[in-house]
C-alpha cells in the first residue's frame, strides 16, 4: 500500500492562501508521480480568525499536530488589522516552541536565471545553508521591565542558552554538513561547518557555543572542517565571498538576521524557503517572506518560496526523490520561464507559475 503522509495546512494571512494553493498543487503532482499519498487538512489559524474569535491558536493545536500529523505546511502569518507581534508570537513562535522545532533550516541557493544583487556572483557562488537554532536565545522572552514609564525605566531581554540546546543544534548541523556539505554533494574538497557568533562581545553565550562546537567536532566529527566567523564579519562575507560558505550554524537572533540577507542574495522573498524542524517530531515548513498584504488576492505573488518549502517538507518526510524533483523543476522554471521573481513582474500569474512547475516535473 502506498505511504500516506498526513499534512496540516495553515494557509494563514494575506497572500498565504494563494501561495499555499500552488504549493499543494505541486505537492499533489509530486505525490502522483512518486507513488505516495498526502492527506491534507486545513486549519484557519491567522489574523481573520483572531479578529473574529480573539484566539490566535487553540490550546489543543500543538497536541493535535503532534498526534495526528507528520508535518505542517504554513503559508504566511501577519495581518494589517492586528498589532505586530500578536500573531507572530501567538501562532508562529508558539508552534515552534511547543513542537520543539529547534532547528530552522534555511538554504541560501541562487537558482539559474535568477537576478542576484551581488556583482559577479552566480549559482556556483551562492550555495550554502544556514542552520539557525530556533527555540532559544533572545527568543525565549526572558526579561522584563522595572520602573516602567519612569525616566529610569529598565528593560532587560536575555540571551538564554543551555548546553543541551546548543549541543543538539550543533549535532544536527554537523550531521547535516556530513550528509549535504559541499564534498558530500561532489562540489568541494571538504564538508565544512562554520559557527557564526560574537565571541568577542557575547563572552558567555558564544563562549558556550564555541566550546561545544570544538569539543563535539573534535570528538565526533573529525571529517568535518570547522570554521568560525563573527556575525558582523559574516554579513560582509555573505556579500563579498559567499562561495566560502558551506553549512553555517548560529543562534536564533543572528540566524534570523543573516537569513534575510541570505534571502536577498538568492533572489528575495519570492524564492526563500525554510523548515522549522524537530528531527524527532513534527516539523513546519514555510516561505520566509511574509503575508504581503498589498498583493493579496491579485494573483501576482510568487509561489516559488512556498513550493520550495513543500519540497523541503517532502525531503524531510523521506520522499527525497520527490522533493528533489520539485527543486529541479523550480530551477527549470526560474532558468527558462520567469522574467523576474518579483510580485507582478514574473510574466505569469501565481497559478500559472504553479502550473509551470508541475509541467517541468513531467
Ligand atoms: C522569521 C521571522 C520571525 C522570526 C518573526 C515573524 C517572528 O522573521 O521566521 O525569520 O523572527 O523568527
Ligand atoms: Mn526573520
Amino acid at each position: 500500500m502506498a505511504t500516506t503522509h498526513r499534512i496540516a495546512v495553515i494557509p494563514g494571512d494575506g497572500t498565504g492562501p494563494e501561495v499555499t494553493r500552488e504549493a499543494l498543487k505541486v505537492l499533489g503532482h509530486a505525490a502522483d508521480l512518486g507513488g505516495f499519498k498526502l492527506d491534507c487538512q486545513e486549519f484557519d489559524f491567522g489574523g481573520d480568525r483572531y479578529l473574529r474569535s480573539g484566539e490566535t491558536l487553540p490550546d489543543s493545536a500543538s497536541e493535535d499536530f503532534r498526534r495526528h500529523f507528520d508535518a505542517i505546511l504554513l503559508g504566511a502569518i501577519g495581518h494589517p488589522g492586528v498589532a505586530p507581534g500578536i500573531l507572530e508570537k501567538g501562532i508562529l513562535l508558539r508552534l515552534r516552541f511547543e513542537l520543539d522545532q529547534y532547528i530552522n533550516l534555511r538554504p541560501v541557493r541562487l537558482y539559474p536565471g535568477v537576478e542576484c544583487p551581488l556583482k559577479d556572483k552566480g549559482p556556483e557562488q551562492i550555495d550554502y545553508v544556514v542552520v539557525r537554532e530556533n527555540t532559544g536565545g533572545l527568543y525565549t522572552g526572558t526579561g522584563g521591565f522595572s520602573m516602567k514609564g519612569t525616566p529610569h525605566e529598565v528593560a532587560i531581554q536575555s540571551m538564554v542558552y543551555t548546553r543541551h540546546q546548543v549541543e543538539r543544534c550543533l549535532r544536527y548541523a554537523f550531521d547535516y554538513a556530513r550528509q549535504y556539505g559541499k564534498k558530500a554533494r561532489g562540489i568541494g574538497a571538504e564538508n565544512t561547518l562554520a559557527l557564526v557568533g560574537k565571541t568577542n562581545v557575547l563572552t558567555y553565550v558564544y563562549d558556550l557555543w564555541e566550546r561545544a562546537f570544538h569539543e563535539i567536532g573534535a570528538a565526533e566529527y573529525q571529517d568535518i572542517r570547522r570554521d568560525y566567523y563573527h556575525v558582523d564579519a559574516c554579513c560582509m562575507w555573505m556579500v563579498k565571498n559567499p562561495e566560502w560558505f558551506d553549512v553555517l550554524v548560529t543562534g536564533n537572533m543572528f540566524g534570523d538576521i543573516i537569513t534575510d540577507l541570505g534571502a536577498i542574495t538568492q533572489g528575495g522573498m519570492g524564492i526563500a524557503a525554510g523548515g522549522n524542524i524537530n528531527p524527532e517530531g513534527v516539523s513546519m515548513f514555510e516561505p520566509i517572506g511574509g503575508s504581503a498584504p498589498k498583493y493579496t488576492g491579485q494573483g501576482v505573488i510568487n509561489p516559488l518560496a512556498a513550493i520550495c518549502a513543500g519540497a523541503m517538507m517532502l525531503q524531510t518526510l523521506g520522499e527525497v526523490d520527490a522533493g528533489n524533483r520539485i527543486e529541479e523543476a523550480v530551477k527549470t522554471v526560474t532558468g527558462t520561464k520567469l522574467k523576474s521573481l518579483a510580485a507582478g513582474r514574473m510574466g505569469y500569474s501565481t497559478s500559472e507559475v504553479g502550473d509551470l512547475v508541475c509541467e517541468a516535473m513531467g
